[in-house]
């Protein structure tokens, strides 16, 4: 029993300041910056459609800028959370993201809230069914995130992969899940020898990045 508090002490010690360094907002310095940050702060308890946590959305934000990336794909826009985190980075970077929503009413959402944040221009979102609109993708990409269904989740892989560049990262979340179709994609994405994959733990519902060698 005094084995299991002292542990519960000593995780909270160390992890207390490592969760709350990394769920915080970045640097704001531009009026873009607080203009975001605005509407990030007015929607906090407000994002109710499966959309990630600010935690991740940071995490998103974060691999956008260490990999200086600029040519952005997501799959499940929903209303947009991640979504605005990803084009905040890249309105940094002098990217620009793609992103994609079968739903009409989220989809529409989505825009408002792209407006409302300031991040439109970084922003091309496409309404239509995922599983017909990447393989009609011409562009390359050197940043993926994927975050609909998890069913499709390796053939969104395999589509993409000869259009993401090296060094380009594929992002899938919700990995934590152990579905099936999860460690299928999983098993599938660790065996190919042009990426290198890793499961990012910092993630409540994990998140895998595969960078292409
Ligand atoms: C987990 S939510 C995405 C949350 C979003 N990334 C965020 O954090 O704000 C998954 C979204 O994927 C969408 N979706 C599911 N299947 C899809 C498909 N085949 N094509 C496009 N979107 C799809 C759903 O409608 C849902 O809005």
């Amino acid at each position: 029993m005094k084995i299991k508090i002292y542990i519960f002490f000593l995780s909270a010690f160390f992890l207390i300041p490592v969760l709350s360094v990394y769920g915080q907002y970045p640097k704001l310095e531009s009026d873009l910056d607080y203009k975001v940050h605005a509407f990030l702060e007015e929607q906090v308890g407000q994002w109710r459609d499966m959309n990630i946590s600010v935690a991740d959305g940071r995490l998103l934000y974060n691999l956008v800028l260490e990999g200086n990336y600029t040519k952005a794909l997501e799959i499940g826009t929903s209303t947009g959370h991640s979504a605005i985190w990803i084009a905040w980075a890249l309105s940094k970077t002098g990217g620009k993201l793609i992103t994609i929503e079968i739903d009409k009413k989220r989809y529409v959402k989505a825009l408002a809230n792209f407006k409302k944040a300031g991040l439109s221009n970084y922003i091309d979102a496409r309404l239509g069914n995922a599983h017909d609109l990447v393989p009609q993708l011409e562009e390359t990409f050197d940043f993926v995130f994927c975050d609909a269904d998890r069913l499709w989740y390796k053939n969104y892989f395999a589509t993409l992969e000869p259009k993401i560049v090296k060094g380009g990262c594929f992002i899938a979340h919700n990995v934590k899940m152990r579905s099936g179709e999860i460690k299928e994609f999983i098993d599938y994405i660790s065996s190919r020898e042009n990426f290198y994959t890793i499961v990012d733990n910092r993630s409540r519902s994990g998140i895998s990045r595969s960078y292409k060698k």
